[in-house]
């Protein structure tokens, strides 16, 4: 079964508050695209890797990853993975992976494949929530605690057959989701979960890169 992994770097990353669009900021010297694809390659579970960029940026892309393919990305994650999709071509099964999440370990990306091969349409890998979560109303007060043993934070890459994210992008084809398993949960599918790893943390401020800086030299 081939596995093709999608990876969205088509971001501004304004969050993140410096000049240049956050995949192809450096972590200790290498930008966050090319440790999310040596990454995703170094596992030894994905065949292929489609990345998806500002047009701008699509000849400095294949300069720093020469082994993925790099397709222009679009206004919102959803158009960018989309436009990966539509690049993916013979693949069976595949990983939508965030530029944005450098450190993800191999054996964690070892897991979502497993778990596909193992017969689910789409697997997130989830970590469970530290901090006590409450919904807030309109004006900032607590309307409801949530119960936190119930909850679990989601990482990337997430996991699906073809057919089924195939399936979910055609069902929803003007909508945008923060992860690409809430659309085929839209679409009716089940979605499984294998355990995450803090080392797939996600890059948005500033303060995350400061953490990532400090992981990355130890983990060279
Ligand atoms: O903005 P956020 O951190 O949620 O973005 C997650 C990932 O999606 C990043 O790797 C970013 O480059 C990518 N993205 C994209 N196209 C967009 C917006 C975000 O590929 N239009």
């Amino acid at each position: 079964m081939t596995v093709v992994a999608l990876v969205p770097a088509a971001g501004q990353g304004t969050r993140l508050g410096l000049n240049r669009p956050k995949a192809f900021v450096t972590l200790q010297g290498r930008s966050l695209l090319e440790r999310a694809v040596d990454g995703l390659f170094a596992s030894g579970a994905v065949d292929e890797v489609v990345v998806m960029v500002p047009a701008d940026l699509v000849d400095d892309a294949r300069a720093l990853v020469p082994r993925a393919r790099v397709v222009v990305g679009g206004a919102e994650r959803t158009d960018s993975v989309r436009a990966g999709l539509a690049a993916a071509g013979d693949a069976d099964l595949v990983l939508v992976h965030d530029a944005a999440r450098p450190l993800t370990p191999g054996p964690m990306i070892h897991r979502v494949v497993a778990a596909l091969r193992e017969g689910a349409s789409a697997v997130i890998p989830v970590l469970p929530v530290a901090d006590t979560i409450k919904r807030v109303d309109a004006g900032g007060a607590v309307a409801a605690t949530v119960d936190r043993a119930d909850l679990r934070a989601v990482q990337t890459p997430q996991g699906f057959t073809a057919q089924a994210l195939r399936a979910a992008y055609d069902a929803a084809p003007n909508e945008s989701a923060t992860d690409d398993a809430g659309l085929v949960e839209r679409a009716g599918g089940t979605v499984a979960t294998v355990t995450g790893d803090p080392l797939a943390m996600k890059i948005t401020t500033a303060f995350d890169l400061r953490i990532a800086e400090v992981l990355a030299q130890e983990h060279k």
